[in-house]
């Protein structure tokens, strides 16, 4: 029978990029809130130190770093000193990415190349390297979209980079099952944070409309995905390998489907 210490993370290791804000800060903190030492990267200093501060405020250990993840060479370097400091890895989120809106025949050579080495070649980059440090039991959680799952208009680029690290995710599962070292995807829909500023006035224009874009009838917050990962990096997970946890508000399970707003109510 599972207990509520099988949630718990004291004594390992967390690394998590793109921690300073959003989806990855929420992720930061709540690893160290169930007992995870965390190493954050970001590649923006600003807010950086305030993750680490409420991460310490915890009794956790906690470094940081500032880089960028497309640049491989850092992130090597970055493992081999979270390896020195703390001794050992045993969960990877690999959390950083970003894109943006533009049709698909309007993106330069320069602006294709940098979605691909932001969204899946530091992915790859950053499991190679970390993977070697793993101890067994590991996890090493990819945080996708939902846009992975489905064709996504103006995002063309970005949300074939997310199917990739969903389909990366699946294969590593089964290449480091025999070390017990497990990997999984969480695929959040739309979740307030500064990466979805502008996103977010479109869709609440829509919601104004009365379209709803979620099944849920609540937004999302990062401490939801935040949740998930927690949770794939716990022993409570400990046969959970190559799968994707969609934290969307049943988004996924929607397909198509649309809410839809009838006088003050909402109506199948
Ligand atoms: N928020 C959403 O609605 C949503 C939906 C689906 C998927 N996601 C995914 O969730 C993850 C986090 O999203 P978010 O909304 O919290 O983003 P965000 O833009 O709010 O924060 C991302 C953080 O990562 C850092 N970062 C981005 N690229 C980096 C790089 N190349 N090197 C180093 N640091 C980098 C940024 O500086 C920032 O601090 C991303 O992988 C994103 O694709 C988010």
């Amino acid at each position: 029978m599972s207990t509520p210490e099988d949630v718990r993370l004291d004594g390992r290791v967390a690394l998590v990029t793109g921690a300073a804000v959003g989806i990855g800060a929420a992720c930061a903190t709540t690893l160290a809130a169930f007992g995870a030492d965390v190493a954050l990267v970001d590649r923006e200093p600003e807010h950086l130190d305030e993750v680490a501060e409420a991460v310490a405020a915890t009794g956790r250990r906690v470094t940081t770093a500032c880089f960028d993840v497309r640049d491989r060479d850092a992130v090597r370097a970055w493992i081999d000193a979270t390896v020195t400091e703390f001794g050992a890895i045993d969960a990877v989120v690999n959390n950083a990415a970003g894109t943006f809106r533009a049709p698909f025949e309007s993106l330069s050579d320069r602006a294709e190349d940098a979605l691909v080495a932001e969204n899946l070649t530091s992915v790859t980059t950053l499991c190679r390297a970390a993977v070697a440090h793993l101890r067994p039991g590991g996890s090493i959680v990819n945080v996708t979209s939902v846009e992975a799952h489905r064709a996504a208009p103006g995002f063309a680029v970005y949300a074939a980079a997310k199917a990739a690290v969903a389909n990366l995710t699946r294969t590593l599962a089964l290449e480091y099952a025999p070390r017990r070292i497990r990997v999984n995807a969480v695929a959040p829909d739309v979740i307030p944070t500064p990466g979805t500023g502008m996103l977010l006035h479109a869709y609440a224009a829509k919601e104004s409309q009365g379209e709803s874009l979620q099944p849920w009838p609540d937004a999302g917050r990062p401490e939801d995905v935040a949740a998930a990962v927690v949770w794939l990096c716990s022993p409570m997970a400990a046969f959970v390998t190559g799968s994707t946890v969609h934290v969307d508000g049943g988004t996924w399970a929607a397909g198509g489907w649309r809410r839809q707003l009838d006088g003050d109510t909402y109506t199948l």
